[in-house]
């Protein structure tokens, strides 16, 4: 079982669900923009209407305390609460809902888990540059200093930015989700640059003048693949498999949780393929000493999202033309041995969940985590007897237990992803990832849960897996290897990686 304060609870995000897309004076959006441009989008799927959570708020919140979880995570739409992006545009039927959200949350003992930003970029500030352009460090810090003002005397939790990974590369490097812009080797890195830096300041600006009367955390939802090397017992898969996820998860949680800095594999990694690239710096920027000291520690909490697997080895990336995905030097493939799901690509590899929570402990010195996203899409035909969604939540709750309970791994909390069927960003409704199933063609979009959600409910009453036996676990492994400060050791990384997948908690 988990500890007594452990924090069950499932994810969504505002585009996803809530519809209302220009209601009551909200702005557009990038993705309001985007999905309205013909041709862009499968089935000319949008968030129009979504799951209507806009005008459906008792219904989200009846779901919630039917399944008995202790917290919500949702994140707000900027363009509700600016819908130009900045503070003189003020909406206030925008904040209305966000209070009654959040209101209707604490009446039934429900924890709001806050994303300030999912994705869902005010199309005003885009116009401005989206997030190349430096100012959006101010301006994102003035949104944020609004959202605590406005909701901090009852949010306590705070996820600034949700996956700025995929924001740098997805939005800016390979374009496959807006802004679209496609420019794989620059971009990314500009971009992550500045959010980074707006991520540091709206931290400081919690600091310098709410944390002492609100006392909440805030921090940043990072995401992660597990990256396990092709041979473990070839060093150069190892060391590639450490890059690949320096790259990855590194890439914002080394500034924010280590030294303020990249990770010396990413900044050695770029400055000498930028230099073969006859380049006069290298296209990854540098952080000042004084940058350096004020992103350093900026997250009082690490909160990940994570759904896969991959299986890296070494390969040397191209020079032209220039890209983050080239920088690498791995070449990434799916895990062959686990279970494929309806994404392609995306297999259930519970234990990796396990060795990534190791990982983040080992390299980022035992913080307090929480997963933050974790969820499987249902095959077609949709049903709501989805098995397959209850095996991948038992095999990762399973070993996310594991990780808490056997490796001492600090995991205070797991978000289910997601409350109810949404729309799938790039794959509109056909990929759908509820515990909820959502009737898409009824105007009333009815929730029906799903057989995944009576069983995520008794997860939660018991607090995991009820079994006397789990404690045999101890003596089958055992991972609190100690390890340096400054980067994980190869000693800990094989550790980890040896850990087996041991019998199911549960089925002890
Ligand atoms: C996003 C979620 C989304 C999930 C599945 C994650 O990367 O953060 O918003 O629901 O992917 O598509």
């Amino acid at each position: 079982m988990f500890p007594q304060d452990f924090s069950w609870g499932v994810s969504s995000s505002a585009y996803q669900i809530e519809g209302g897309w220009n209601a009551d004076g909200k702005g557009p959006s990038i993705w309001d923009v985007y999905t309205h441009t013909p041709g862009t989008m499968p089935a000319d799927a949008n968030g129009d209407v979504a799951c209507d959570s806009y005008n459906r708020l008792d219904e989200d919140l009846y779901m919630l305390r039917a399944l008995r979880v202790k917290s919500y995570r949702f994140s707000l739409s900027w363009s509700r609460i600016f819908p130009d992006g900045t503070r003189s545009s003020l909406n206030q039927k925008g904040v209305d809902y966000y209070n009654r959200l959040i209101n209707g949350l604490l009446a039934n003992k429900i924890t709001p888990m806050v994303t300030i930003y999912h994705w869902d970029l005010p199309q005003a500030l885009q116009d401005r540059g989206g997030w190349e352009n430096v100012d959006m460090i101010d301006i994102f810090n003035d949104y944020c200093d609004f959202c605590f003002a406005a909701f901090g005397d009852r949010v306590k939790l705070w996820m600034t930015i949700n996956q700025p990974h995929s924001i740098a590369w997805l939005g800016y490097g390979l374009g496959t989700i807006p802004p679209s812009i496609k420019n794989p080797g620059i971009s990314p890195y500009i971009v992550a640059h500045n959010l980074i830096k707006a991520h540091a300041k709206a931290y400081h600006t919690y600091d310098d003048k709410y944390r002492t009367s609100q006392g909440g955390l805030v921090s940043i939802a990072l995401n992660a693949d597990w990256i396990e090397p092709k041979d473990a017992n070839v060093p150069r898969d190892v060391e590639s498999a450490d890059r690949a996820l320096q790259f990855q998860l590194g890439w914002f949680a080394h500034p924010i949780f280590k030294n303020g800095d990249y990770p010396d594999a990413m900044k050695w990694q770029i400055s000498a393929k930028s230099e073969l690239q006859d380049l006069s710096e290298s296209r990854l920027p540098s952080f000042t000493e004084e940058e350096k000291n004020y992103i350093k520690g900026t997250a009082d909490m690490f909160c990940i999202n994570h759904y896969t697997t991959k299986v890296v080895t070494f390969a040397t990336g191209k020079l032209s033309p220039y890209s983050y995905d080239d920088d690498r030097d791995v070449l990434e493939t799916e895990e062959p041995d686990s279970p494929t799901t309806a994404y392609a690509g995306q297999r259930a590899v519970a234990w990796g969940l396990r060795r990534l929570l190791n990982w983040i402990k080992e390299e980022y010195g035992n913080p307090q985590i929480y997963v933050t996203e974790n969820g499987v899409p249902s095959p077609f035909p949709i049903t709501i007897e989805d098995t397959d969604r209850i095996f991948y939540y038992k095999s990762y709750i399973d070993e996310a237990l594991k990780a808490q309970n056997l490796d001492g791994v600090n995991v205070k909390g797991y978000m289910a992803t997601s409350l109810m069927d949404s729309f799938e960003w790039m794959n509109g409704y056909n990929f759908l990832f509820g515990l909820h199933h959502v009737d898409f063609n009824n105007p009333n979009r009815p929730r029906t849960p799903k057989r995944s959600a009576h069983y995520y409910c008794q997860v939660v009453k018991d607090n995991g897996f009820l079994t006397v036996g789990h404690l045999q676990l101890h003596k089958l492994v055992g991972l609190r290897a100690p390890c340096g400060s400054s980067s994980i050791s190869t000693d800990c990384l094989a550790k980890i990686r040896s850990a087996s997948s041991v019998e199911s908690v549960s089925n002890l």
